[in-house]
């Protein structure tokens, strides 16, 4: 690292919505041309449920992105969606056959996506312990669905509710509590096992939730778990900073077309992905944390997975890149996260 250019050994993504259809193609390759392998959450209509379905999911990423990817190639890790019917066996099945790297729970109604997913833990008590005698990660989407519960308090009440339940039930499960927003949460998991770590986003690292209504309602900037307040962002700055092999990179980009932002009932999702890792280096660089930026973006996420780290480097050179207002690839038109700012770092 000098002071104009920061060389890391080439990152994963470790939490993406690809899509499918005419926005696979659109979104994919931005995510391909930052990483070498990226989790993709499986929240697709239908969900991808079975091995054979992941399979194909995989195929039709893995010719999204081909030759996307500077050469270097793109793994996607694919992930298998938790129903309260879901089949353990098969999930062990899928996860030797290295189809599913991991399962991921919605509860029910939780988010865009998330219709079909789990309404109760009590339903999948089955899986849960598959998937902690194979080894198998469980991938979190940690807020409660109670309507009784305020919107912004949510992820801290799923942690009394069910998270801290799951734990103490299946010691041995590695789970990911995926992008955290709040304090309540960060200090769940610093304080947790070493089987426990998170993923957390870059809008959570960027905005509070002022930004949803700075000057009137910025749909763009609206995603589930929501923003919160301010503490909780600092909270989060401190863990991705503090070094801890605990949080590691997931962007949550989560890809809506224009027209279903821009609604009476936009849709939740941030579109991240153009410029992931150039808006987290922007916060490793303002907290003056630098050093801890290739650990958290290239090294925690494998560790906790069990999987190689990645040969090659990415660099990030100091002249800035300016992210477009708007992107448009054919009928597609995109909204990018930083829509509009210059950050300090480009992705050579
Ligand atoms: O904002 C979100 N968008 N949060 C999620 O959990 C799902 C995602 C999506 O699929 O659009
Ligand atoms: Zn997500």
């Amino acid at each position: 690292m000098t002071a104009d250019h920061i060389t890391i050994r080439r990152p994963d993504d470790w939490h993406v919505h690809l899509r499918d259809g005419a926005m696979l193609s659109v979104a994919a390759p931005y995510t391909a041309r930052q990483f070498a392998r990226a989790i993709i959450m499986p929240n697709l209509s239908p969900p991808v449920t079975s091995i054979d379905a992941a399979r194909a999911y995989r195929q039709r990423i893995i010719t999204a992105t081909e030759g996307r990817a500077g050469g270097a190639g793109f793994t996607p890790l694919m992930t298998a969606y938790l129903t309260d019917h879901i089949d353990g066996t098969m999930l062990a099945e899928g996860h030797a056959a290295g189809v599913f790297t991991a399962a991921k729970l919605y509860p029910a109604h939780a988010t865009t996506g998330a219709a079909h997913g789990v309404s109760d833990i009590a339903h999948i008590r089955g899986a849960l312990a598959a998937m902690e005698r194979a080894g198998m990660p469980l991938l979190v989407h940690g807020e409660v669905t109670d309507p009784a519960v305020d919107i912004f308090d949510r992820e801290a009440v799923f942690i009394e509710r069910v998270m801290a339940g799951i734990i103490a039930d299946f010691p041995g499960l590695k789970l990911v509590f995926e992008h955290i927003t709040t304090a309540e949460a960060a200090d769940f998991v610093m304080a947790a096992g070493p089987n426990v770590a998170a993923t957390i986003t870059p809008q959570h690292l960027h905005i509070n939730r002022n930004a949803l209504f700075a000057g009137g309602l910025r749909p763009h900037f609206y995603c589930l778990p929501v923003a919160k307040r301010e503490r909780h962002r600092l909270a989060l700055r401190r863990a991705v900073t503090s070094g801890s092999p605990k949080f590691f990179l997931g962007t949550d980009s989560a890809p809506h077309t224009i027209g279903v932002k821009e609604s009476a009932c936009g849709c939740a999702g941030i579109f991240n992905a153009p410029h992931a890792l150039e808006s987290y280096a922007a916060v490793f660089e303002a907290e003056g944390a630098l050093a801890h930026f290739e650990a958290f973006a290239s090294e925690n996420g494998p560790r906790f997975y069990g999987l190689p780290l990645n040969q090659g480097t990415v660099t990030l050179t100091r002249d800035g890149v300016t992210v477009p207002d708007r992107l448009e690839h054919g009928d597609i038109a995109l909204v990018p996260f930083h829509a509009g700012e210059t950050l300090g770092w480009r992705l050579s």
